[in-house]
Formats: C-alpha cells, sequence, structure tokens
C-alpha cells in the first residue's frame, strides 16, 4: 500500500500563503495529475510530498503512516523535477547507477538493476552514451530510469515531458503511461499540458492561488467544470454571462439559452459550452424542441488539419466551433451561421 494523503496542508513563504488548506487522497497505483496556471503551488505540493520542505499544519501520509516531518531520504520517493539534469560528463549507466553507488548496493546488483530499468525505459544498449550523444527524448527516460531504480513506492514527475516538442512528447506520454502500470507506482504529474493530463490521469486535480477548485476524472472535469476557470484551463469554453429569466440564460444580444442544471432564478449566472458540442446548422435543419439555437457572425475559419476552428462573435462574446474536416460547408468570414446546441450541453459554472 503506498497510496499518499495529503490532509489540511498550509504552506506559507513569509505571509505568503502558497498553499491554503489542501486534501488530496492520491490513490495507490493511480496516476494523479495537479494542473494548474504558473505559481499555483504545485512545486510546492510536490516538494512538501517529497520531503524538501515542510508544511506549516497539517498532515501527508504515505502508505499509512505520517511523513510530513521525515527527511527525504526517510521517504522513498523517485522524483523527475522541472529542469532536471543529466551529469554530462557520466555514462548512461552511470547517471542512472548514480544512487546506488552512493548508497553502496554491489557492483552486480547495480548492474542487473541498471539493465532492468534501460529496459523498462527501451534504452538498451545505449548505457555508454553520453548525455550530448542522445536525443532529448532518450535524456528524459534517462532521468525517468534514474527516478525509478530505487523502486521508489511513489514517483512524483514535475513537467517531465514539457522541454519536448510534440511528437516526442505524444511518444513518451504512451511509454511513461505503460512504465507507470508496468511498476504500479502511485505517480503525481504536474503538467502545463491539457491533453497530457486528459489523456494520461486516473485524477485530475485542479490547482488556482493555492487552492484545490476541484477534482475528478478527466472526464468529469471536461464534462463538468465547477468554474468558468476550470472550464477554460482544462478544455476550450465558450462562456456565456447573462440574466436568469424564467429558468433560462438571457443575453445582451436576445438569445436565451436552456440548460438542464438549475440556474438561480433572478440573479445572473454564466454558462461554458465546449466548442465541438457546437454545430452550425442550416436555416432548414431540424433541431431538438429543446435545442439553444443563436445567429453570430463568422470572423474567421482556422484550418487545423483535422479540423476546422470556426472564430465567431457573438454581440461581444467570443466563440469557437469546432468542426470535424468534412462535408465543408460553403461560409466566408463576415457573414451571420446559425449555431444550435444541446441544453445538456450548456453548463452552469458560475452563479
Ligand atoms: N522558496 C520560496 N520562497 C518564497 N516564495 C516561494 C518559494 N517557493 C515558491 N514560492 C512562491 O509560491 C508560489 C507557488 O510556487 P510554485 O513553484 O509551487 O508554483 P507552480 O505552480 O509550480 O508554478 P510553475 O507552473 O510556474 O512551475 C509562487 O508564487 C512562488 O513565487
Ligand atoms: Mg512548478
Amino acid at each position: 500500500m503506498a497510496s499518499v494523503t495529503v490532509s489540511h496542508v498550509t504552506k506559507s513563504f513569509g505571509n505568503f500563503p502558497a498553499l491554503s488548506d489542501i486534501s488530496i487522497d492520491f490513490s495507490d497505483g493511480g496516476l494523479y495529475s495537479l494542473l494548474g496556471p504558473s505559481g499555483s503551488g504545485k512545486t510546492t505540493l510536490l516538494r512538501l510530498i517529497a520531503g524538501f520542505s515542510f508544511p506549516n499544519t497539517g498532515e501527508i501520509h504515505i502508505g499509512g503512516s505520517a511523513v510530513e516531518r521525515l527527511p527525504v531520504e526517510k521517504r522513498n520517493i523517485g522524483m523527475m523535477f522541472q529542469n532536471y539534469a543529466l551529469f554530462p560528463n557520466m555514462s548512461v549507466y552511470d547517471n542512472v547507477a548514480f544512487g546506488l553507488m552512493v548508497r553502496d548496493t554491489n557492483k552486480e546488483e547495480i548492474s542487473k538493476r541498471v539493465g532492468d530499468v534501460l529496459e523498462l525505459v527501451r534504452l538498451t544498449g545505449y548505457d555508454r552514451r553520453k548525455p550530448h550523444e542522445l536525443s532529448g527524448g532518450q535524456r528524459q527516460r534517462v532521468a525517468l530510469a534514474r527516478a525509478i531504480i530505487f523502486r521508489p513506492k511513489v514517483l512524483l514527475l514535475d513537467e517531465p515531458l514539457s522541454a519536448l516538442d510534440k511528437a516526442l512528447r505524444l511518444g513518451m506520454q504512451v511509454e511513461l503511461k505503460r512504465i507507470q502500470r508496468e511498476i504500479g507506482v502511485t505517480t503525481i504529474l504536474v503538467t502545463h499540458d491539457q491533453e497530457e493530463a486528459l489523456t494520461l490521469s486516473d485524477k485530475v486535480g485542479v490547482l488556482k492561488d493555492g487552492k484545490l477548485l476541484q477534482e475528478g476524472t478527466p472526464r468529469e472535469i471536461y464534462e463538468r467544470p465547477a468554474t468558468a476557470f476550470a472550464a477554460s484551463f482544462l478544455g476550450d469554453a465558450n462562456l456565456f454571462k447573462g440574466r436568469v429569466v424564467s429558468g433560462a440564460l438571457e443575453l445582451d444580444g436576445g438569445s436565451c439559452l436552456r440548460s438542464l442544471d438549475v440556474l438561480p432564478e433572478g440573479g445572473t449566472a454564466t454558462c461554458a459550452v465546449r466548442p465541438e458540442k457546437i454545430s452550425i446548422v442550416a436555416d432548414d435543419e431540424v433541431l431538438a424542441s429543446d435545442a439553444n439555437v443563436m445567429e453570430a457572425r463568422l470572423d474567421d475559419i482556422v484550418f487545423a488539419g483535422n479540423s476546422l476552428n470556426y472564430l465567431l462573435h457573438y454581440g461581444d462574446i467570443p466563440l469557437q466551433v469546432f468542426a470535424q474536416n468534412h462535408e465543408a460547408a460553403e461560409l466566408v468570414p463576415g457573414q451571420l451561421v446559425k449555431l444550435a446546441w444541446y441544453a445538456r450541453d450548456t453548463i452552469l459554472v458560475e452563479a
């Protein structure tokens, strides 16, 4: 058992609260992603879990034991931090073996373990190379090998793939997930990359200003964002702010939007609609009886290969609509188009 539990953890630097009352359960063997803007406290939280600094208040348990006052070396945690560095003059083998050598593990054992872990990260045969003789993705895998050679119970990864270009990053994401599953290590991943968080994680937590705004499966957070911030931070969102009249959201331009959520009568509210949930429809198209319909001005069509991104305005509200790249309608910027989507895709994010 190596679940990690953070309970009511607070961490301040001077009187700046970097983390306020954070409680998260990281389940045994799961991959949990922490998402949030720069400065939201992601690295601070990982450092507390690792033992590089101590919380002001609150508790941290690993596998059921309180660790918040234990030093780093007593926690059995593998880490790959933002701006990790390999030793440039040392071979791949020595880089990976380094931690075991300083721990006085015997030579045969070291050689066996380095061999195993290099196989796991698919770098068998690269052990004599120096870091400068490797590609970016290979270097990243050496760093990962170094982090897991101790067979840690917990693996902390702080933007491990951010230095890679998109193609390499996608390849490494698949590798990372495979390795994580194979060794079954409880993993906490910090990433700025929303696609990475959505595709890799069992669970995602959204941090902002040192607070946990929302957590859930990637699907839950994507489909049911609890705040306008979460809606726009994870994925793209069209945000409509209006007055609630007879249970519908009345916008400044006159359109009334229906939602399956209960909107607060008489007040103002904001609803989010994902760009791929909206369709551009023909005037005579038959729509669901509770569909939301609005007319918007088309500003531009961005060709994105497999999809087309329509940029529009409804009054002064900027809108995006994503469509698959097929059966392209003959639309020209400047024209008015009719948009439609289901009431159920209109999500209340702020009341
Ligand atoms: N040792 C420190 N002393 C003072 N302030 C700090 C210290 N470490 C972090 N902070 C502050 O705490 C806040 C959270 O920092 P943290 O590094 O956790 O952010 P982050 O979410 O990892 O951001 P990024 O995405 O940019 O890496 C920031 O405002 C930062 O300036
Ligand atoms: Mg950070």
